[in-house]
């Protein structure tokens, strides 16, 4: 190569490489929305919701494959109700949360207290929502009010979605759930934080209705009702690595309210810890329901001071509504699989199955569950059909109970042989 040729040839490299930079930046920089670009004020006293549409419109409308909508960090926004609607032009767009949003300090500065959702998101393929930024719903003003929970907004909504990811975000007193998720197809969710006092009510962490393929890993979730529950129509779900508690579990449930038809199958919890929740692995449905609840697995459950670390309620009811079972959510396939720790309550483990179905195929195995005080806990169960390797279990938990009996015979029949060591 001679010394021309050489020349000419780093002149060019040179000069693809200026270009090089300048479209890249020109990209990034035009695929980045930033909310202060759209007028945001950032001073977590002014609305900043119309800021916020406006940049959600514009990458959800622009062009390209990465648009990233950002809310930049140290930086608080006060965001009233609002929906970032899709479809977007893209299949995927991110959310870059890395400042702090606030809700309206309290329900009177809400410009519509009485909307389900405070932040939602609205069929939008491919959205991921991560950083390490914060949302919080002020809640406490509505907790104090004692509004049914119907009232209440949830902190972040996300419906009609597929391909979601959460992840690094963490939430702080939603006034009702803090994230729920409906009708969506293949979410993950992870490293997430949902923290709100042990006593706000109906405060769900992540609440599932009518969504399959997700996944659920490695957060902490410190709320005052389930950390996470999941609703009719969901199937194949997987959580894993959950520090749980405070907060009421993870319930499958309540299904069939109303008489109305439930589907749930598929869904795994494996390594979670329970740490002084009210409920630990938990099924509820209400008397008259239809449908089914099948094939779920919890495993490899830690507990510590866990009140009612194994639950089927199958005898969910209104206050003084009583309670004639004419039908059932059908619950079969269940594996309690190494439940290991402290329980603060005697009844350990409660199965109270619909005598209508009966829970079918129920496995306990290494079940070593102790009283906090060191004493053993008791099991009481009614109308379970299963096994465990466990010779008390299978005697205390899994005796042939028939229909044919009633039910009164069979209450009579656990009372006597509740008494079981445990571990
Ligand atoms: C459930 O989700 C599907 C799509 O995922 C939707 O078509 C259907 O309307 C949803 N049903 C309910 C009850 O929300
Ligand atoms: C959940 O785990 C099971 C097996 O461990 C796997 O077959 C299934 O695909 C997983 N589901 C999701 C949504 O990843
Ligand atoms: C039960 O669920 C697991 C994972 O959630 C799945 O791999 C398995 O195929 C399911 N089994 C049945 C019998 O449906
Ligand atoms: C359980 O909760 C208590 C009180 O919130 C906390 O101090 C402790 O570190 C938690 N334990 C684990 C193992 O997370
Ligand atoms: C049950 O747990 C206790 C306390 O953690 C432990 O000492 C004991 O060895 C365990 N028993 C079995 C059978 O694993
Ligand atoms: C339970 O008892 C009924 C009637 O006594 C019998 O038909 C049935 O096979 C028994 N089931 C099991 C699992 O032993």
């Amino acid at each position: 190569m001679d010394f021309h040729h050489r020349y000419f040839t780093m002149e060019s490299i040179l000069s693809i490489s200026i270009l090089i930079i300048f479209l890249c930046f020109g990209l990034v920089n035009g695929q980045n929305y930033n909310v202060f670009n759209f007028g945001a004020k950032g001073d977590g006293q002014t609305d900043d919701s119309k800021a916020f549409v406006q940049a959600w419109n514009a990458a959800c409308g622009g062009e390209g494959d990465i648009k990233t909508l950002l809310i930049p960090s140290d930086t608080t926004f006060l965001l009233q109700p609002i929906v970032f609607q899709g479809p977007c032009k893209s299949s995927s767009i991110k959310v870059q949360l890395n400042g702090v949003i606030v809700a309206p300090s309290n329900i009177g500065a809400w410009s519509s207290p009485s909307l389900h959702k405070w932040i939602g998101f609205s069929t939008v393929s491919g959205l991921m929502l991560v950083g390490s930024g914060n949302i919080n719903g002020r809640g406490s003003s509505f907790w104090e009010q004692n509004l049914k929970a119907s009232q209440r907004p949830t902190a972040l909504h996300i419906s009609k979605c597929d391909n979601l990811r959460i992840n690094g975000i963490t939430s702080i007193d939603s006034p009702k759930n803090h994230i729920s998720i409906r009708s969506c197809n293949t979410v993950a969710i992870s490293n997430i934080n949902l923290f709100a006092p042990e006593k706000s009510p109906n405060t769900d962490g992540i609440d599932i209705s009518n969504s399959t393929n997700i996944n659920i890993f490695d957060s902490a979730i410190q709320t005052g009702d389930d950390c996470i529950a999941i609703n009719s129509g969901s199937s194949n779900i997987n959580i894993t690595g959950i520090n749980c508690g405070p907060g009421h579990g993870i319930s499958v449930g309540s299904l069939g309210a109303g008489g109305a038809e439930a589907a749930v199958s598929d869904i795994q919890v494996t390594h979670c810890t329970f740490n002084q929740t009210t409920n630990g692995a938990r099924i509820k449905t209400w008397l008259g329901g239809q449908g089914y609840a099948r094939n779920i697995s919890f495993e490899d459950i830690t507990l510590i001071n866990a009140k009612n670390p194994i639950i089927i309620d199958q005898q969910y009811a209104d206050k003084g509504h009583l309670d004639v079972e004419e039908s059932a959510v059908a619950i079969s396939n269940v594996k309690y699989v190494g439940f290991h720790g402290t329980t603060s309550k005697k009844n350990a483990i409660t199965l109270k199955c619909s005598e209508t179905t009966h829970c079918k195929d129920v496995t306990m195995d290494g079940i070593n569950i102790t009283m906090a005080d060191g004493g053993k806990p008791k099991i009481d169960c009614q109308f379970v059909d299963g096994k465990s390797s466990d010779t008390d279990l299978m005697r205390d938990c899994f005796k042939n109970t028939t229909s044919s009996q009633s039910r009164m015979s069979v209450k009579n029949l656990s009372t006597f042989s509740t008494i079981v060591a445990v571990g």
